[in-house]
């Protein structure tokens, strides 16, 4: 697919003296987004206009670049067949259906939480557009004015959900997956309803969460488990000998690869990623589904997913279980060849899954910049991570691998990753012991 958009000479808008009134605003402290406001301004890897993609490579500019900051895992984006199957459903759905869930949805939404439902082996399942509108009001009002622990390190998303679940009355504290003798101490005293809030494979380090011990913990405590998988759903899923690949079968996500059951646990996925749609899920039992459709605002109040995002979801869930496992397999032979010849050049990566997200850390966080300009420079698109989006010590790279990447680009960033260490000091394997 190569098309190119030119786009028209706009007339460029004065640039007016601002008001008081603006001036208020933008004279607030940045605080902690100080450095992300600093390289989105000054750093040509972010806040980019992409002017035209070909495969997994994309470009800005004059430059062409390799794409491994997709989260487009299985390489759907760019299916022919899902691309094809796309205006019938626009012909007989029109654009966007434009009620609010709670008024009306086309049949397309039954169909995806059927056999989403039946997929994730989950009681039910209800649909919103984005997991950001799940944390921001499921999470709130699962918990109401009882108690909510979320993982200190889950995804921002998960932290803003909490700041709401608070302003609603909910006793809010954050916890550690390694320290989980001090969220039991919390448990055993907290106000009911208990929530315990953890990312599925997690966004920067590619790993799981000690799954089997947090639900031991929460089912004894008559707590929820709600586990974020965006990562993983799509990627990994239940282990079985004739699996296409160490992620298991069918996608159907971390709770199945790592062999937990449902019970009182709250799986939230999204089908922005793997399956490169606007749509994102929440699967419980179907009593509480029937709650949310009242509780939960954006089901009630928002906009629904445009139709073209119904259809690459529910065409995206045949394709799945068409081809999902060799798709799979390949995106599992191009993240080998990337570990591999990671740990060739003896550098350390926070990932000991061989899940597809590969964050590289810095020795000295200050070289991030420098080692992003130098890595776009060579055609290599990678998430340049500054703090506080993760702690100081794991300011890196993040590679992200996708079944529509090559084996030649992935050798390219090898090559590009083996001039680098020459001239950034990134952590070695080494070092890396030493520090543990
Ligand atoms: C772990 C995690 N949760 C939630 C989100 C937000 O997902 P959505 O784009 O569906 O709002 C992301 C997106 O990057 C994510 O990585």
């Amino acid at each position: 697919m190569s098309q190119t958009y030119e786009s028209p000479d706009l007339p460029s808008s004065p640039v007016s003296a601002l008001s008081p009134a603006w001036r208020h605003v933008l004279d607030q402290p940045m605080g902690m987004r100080a450095e992300l406001d600093r390289l989105r301004r000054h750093a040509p890897f972010y806040d980019a206009t992409v002017d035209e993609i070909d495969g997994r490579r994309i470009r800005i500019g004059d430059h062409w670049l390799t794409d491994f900051a997709s989260c487009n895992y299985l390489g759907l984006d760019l299916d022919q067949e899902i691309i094809e199957a796309v205006p019938e459903y626009l012909d007989r759905w029109g654009t966007h259906p434009s009620w609010s869930r709670l008024i009306a949805s086309p049949r397309m939404y039954d169909d995806i939480e059927h056999t989403l439902a039946a997929l994730l082996g989950a009681e039910d399942a209800l649909l919103l557009p984005t997991i950001t509108h799940i944390q921001l009001s499921v999470l709130p009002a699962l918990v109401g004015k009882g108690a909510l622990f979320v993982e200190v390190h889950a995804h921002q998303t998960a932290h803003d959900g909490a700041v709401v679940a608070a302003a609603h009355g909910a006793a809010v504290a954050r916890f550690r997956e390694d320290r989980l003798d001090r969220l039991e101490r919390r448990l055993r005293t907290s106000p009911h309803p208990r929530v315990v809030c953890v990312d599925g494979v997690h966004s920067m380090t590619g790993n799981g969460p000690p799954l089997a011990e947090l639900a031991a913990l929460t089912r004894a405590h008559d707590a929820l488990l709600y586990v974020d998988d965006a990562h993983g759903f799509g990627v990994v899923g239940e282990r079985d000998p004739a699996a296409s690949s160490p992620y298991g079968s069918r996608g159907n996500g971390i709770v199945r690869h790592l062999g937990e059951t449902y019970d009182d646990l709250v799986l939230v996925g999204g089908f922005s990623k793997a399956y490169s749609s606007l749509l994102a899920f929440v699967a419980c039992p179907t009593e509480v589904k029937e709650y949310l459709k009242s509780t939960a605002g954006p089901y009630v109040f928002s906009g629904p997913s445009p139709v073209a995002s119904l259809a690459t979801g529910l065409v995206g869930l045949r394709v799945n279980a068409e081809r999902g496992d060799a798709i799979r397999a390949r995106l599992h032979r191009l993240t080998s060849r990337f570990l591999d010849g990671l740990r060739g050049l003896g550098l350390f990566t926070l990932n000991a899954s061989g899940f597809p997200i590969i964050e590289i850390p810095l020795v000295d966080a200050a070289q991030a910049e420098p080692l992003g300009r130098f890595l776009f420079e060579r055609g290599i698109f990678a998430s340049v991570v500054p703090f506080p989006v993760v702690p100081r010590e794991q300011v890196g790279v993040r590679i992200q691998v996708t079944a529509a990447n090559t084996n030649a680009e992935i050798d390219h960033l090898l090559a590009v990753l083996a001039e680098a260490v020459e001239r950034f000091p990134l952590v070695s394997v080494p070092q890396a012991r030493a520090g543990d």
